[in-house]
């Protein structure tokens, strides 16, 4: 029997060039195992669920303050991964907080895209231009960004992947943030996707 894909539901509240990232992959054959079967946003206007209709994925928004609380929040978000039989969850720009409790829940299932070098500025706090704001005031010449799974500690689940950006002379936030996603990011997260699908897959058979 043909072994069925993964099926991944991707977590987003921003842009989604990660999510595009993902989608473009598939589209092209570098993540086979796997297949975008939902998009999730915690945040209506989100460019990323436009991103998800465009491609025609299902997406939708799960509304922390309709849901009650963090607590609603994940018992919905649960239900609908449920509901579709999600194998792989990935955080792409994801900016809600998941509890130990639901981390737990989907232990190495989960995957998370970091836009440093961990343990370099991560953590309570690194999220977004602040990451490349700390590298840039720190003075490293090197970050990058990683792979990593979810757990109960914010980025400090196990290593899948790393990559290597070079920081350039005159580099603001948003041009280093722009250089980590195009050298690494979006590269790293099709990559990782597809690795644990494979992965999910041959369990089954
Ligand atoms: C970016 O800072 C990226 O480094 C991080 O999340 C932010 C938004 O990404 N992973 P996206 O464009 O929404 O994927």
């Amino acid at each position: 029997m043909e072994n069925k894909k993964a099926r991944i539901a991707v977590l987003v509240s921003g842009g989604g060039t990660n999510l595009q990232a993902i989608i473009d992959a598939e589209k092209s054959g570098i993540l086979h195992s796997g297949t975008v079967a939902l998009v999730i946003s915690n945040v209506r206007s989100a460019y990323a669920l436009q991103r998800a209709a465009d491609a025609g994925i299902p997406g939708m928004w799960i509304s922390k303050k309709a849901e009650g609380g963090q607590e609603g929040f994940e018992r919905k978000l649960a239900s609908v991964l449920e509901e579709q039989q999600i194998d792989l969850i990935v955080l792409a720009g994801f900016l809600a907080i998941l509890s130990p409790a639901f981390t737990a829940r989907y232990d190495h299932r989960i995957l998370n895209i970091h836009p440093s070098l961990i343990p370099s500025f991560c953590g309570e706090g690194f999220y977004g231009l602040k990451v490349h704001e700390a590298a840039l005031a720190k003075g490293v010449k090197v970050t990058g960004a990683t792979v990593h799974f979810v757990n109960e500690i914010p980025d400090g689940g196990e290593i899948i992947f790393q990559k290597a950006v070079e920081i350039l002379d005159g580099d603001t936030p948003e041009i280093l943030q722009r250089r980590v996603m195009e050298q690494a990011e979006w590269k790293l997260l099709p990559a990782a996707a597809e690795k644990i699908s494979a992965q999910i897959v041959a369990a089954r058979s």
